[in-house]
């Protein structure tokens, strides 16, 4: 397989916290679209064009699908027939900490769980290691001790290289942080949180701490799980029957396309025609515009969508008066 010869050429990569990981700032997630039921020519061409605009990243977890499991697995076939002889231009992540499995072992953040999730992980994509794995969720029942030491012991076994921690709060993620130095454990070197315009708690409740103890923070579904692009702006359909909104298993349901959200997105999308981006450009680019953020993980439905995105790396600078607009419409 032959990729684009200038694909590192035009993506900035950004480093993972105070560590020796780069991402480019734009990563791929495939949580939809990389299904049992999905079209495989497709997800194959997404893989491709994303790696041809030097998108290094994919990121997984144990139950993307559906059905759980079977991203990982379309995603190891694909990476076998395209990608083998690039492993080592590839960061590839998955998670554990959502259920994935009937009984008391299969989901939370117990070591018996992360450690038996991430094996099945590896030999469903038919990896040796990944480069990331992450604690998917904060598990209170379980001392977060354990889940940090099966995190350790993941990377000193060498299944994976770097460790990772999702969705945790900033005080837990605190204790995390603490944790780890405490015990002189594999260090945390990415955060994972919710991050766009429409969600902004990271602001005032992570950046500042990730920041302290030189963590990466990279963030998922910059643009909202699609509501931050112009596809609910129509005139009459709101919810085109290609839409994540109008997947009945999907987590974005046409009741949260609201008179109230359409407007405001209608209201960004004028600022991203005045700075002559797409509505996806603009929402990806001001996830990006805090050097604190290492990148951005998109899904993606088509080629297209991922070429759209890609460019929007190169245009993270804004004005006051576009941030105050910004702000305006969607307050932190
Ligand atoms: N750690 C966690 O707990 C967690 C949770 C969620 C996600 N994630 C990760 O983050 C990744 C991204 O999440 P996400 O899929 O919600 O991200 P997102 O980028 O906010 O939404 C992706 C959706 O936006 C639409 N889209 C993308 N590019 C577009 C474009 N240029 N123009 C118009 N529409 C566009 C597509 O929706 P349509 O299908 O409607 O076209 C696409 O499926 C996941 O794949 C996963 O790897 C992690």
């Amino acid at each position: 397989m032959q990729f684009n010869e200038k694909r590192y050429e035009t993506m900035p990569y950004r480093r993972a916290g105070r560590s020796g990981l780069l991402l480019p700032a734009v990563s791929l997630g495939l949580w939809h679209n990389f299904g049992q039921a999905d079209d495989q020519q497709n997800c194959r061409a997404m893989l491709r064009t994303a790696f041809d605009l030097g998108i290094t990243h994919f990121d997984l977890a144990n139950n993307y699908g559906p059905p759980p499991g079977s991203a990982e697995e379309n995603f190891g076939r694909l990476w076998r027939e395209d990608f083998a002889a690039h492993r080592d231009e590839l960061i590839i992540s998955t998670k554990a900490g959502y259920r994935m499995w009937p009984g008391p072992y299969g989901e939370g953040g117990s070591k018996k769980y992360l450690v038996a999730s991430l094996d099945q992980s590896l030999q469903r994509m038919g990896l040796d290691y990944v480069d990331i794995f992450y604690s998917h969720r904060p598990d209170p029942e379980t001392p977060l001790e354990e889940t940090l030491g099966a995190l350790d012991l993941i990377v000193r076994q060498g299944k994976a290289l770097y460790a990772g921690v999702s969705s945790y709060r900033g005080a837990f993620f605190v204790q995390a942080a603490e944790t780890v130095r405490r015990h002189d454990w594999t260090p945390i070197t990415l955060h994972q949180p919710v991050y766009n315009m429409m969600n902004r708690w990271i602001e005032t409740d992570l950046l500042e701490y990730t920041d302290a103890y030189g963590v990466g923070v990279i963030v998922f579904s910059p643009l909202a799980q699609g509501v931050l692009t112009n596809k609910y702006l129509g005139p009459e359909t709101r919810i085109p029957t290609d839409s994540r909104a109008a997947n009945p298993s999907s987590f974005l349901q046409p009741e949260q396309i609201t008179d109230e959200v359409v407007g405001k997105v209608e209201q960004l999308n004028h600022i991203a025609e005045q700075r002559g981006q797409t509505m996806a450009q603009m929402a990806l680019s001001w996830t990006l515009r805090d050097p604190r953020v290492s990148s951005a993980i998109i899904g993606a439905r088509n080629p297209d969508q991922i070429r759209d995105c890609a460019v929007a790396a190169q245009h993270t600078a804004f004005s006051p008066e576009e941030l105050a607009q910004i702000d305006a419409t969607c307050p932190s």
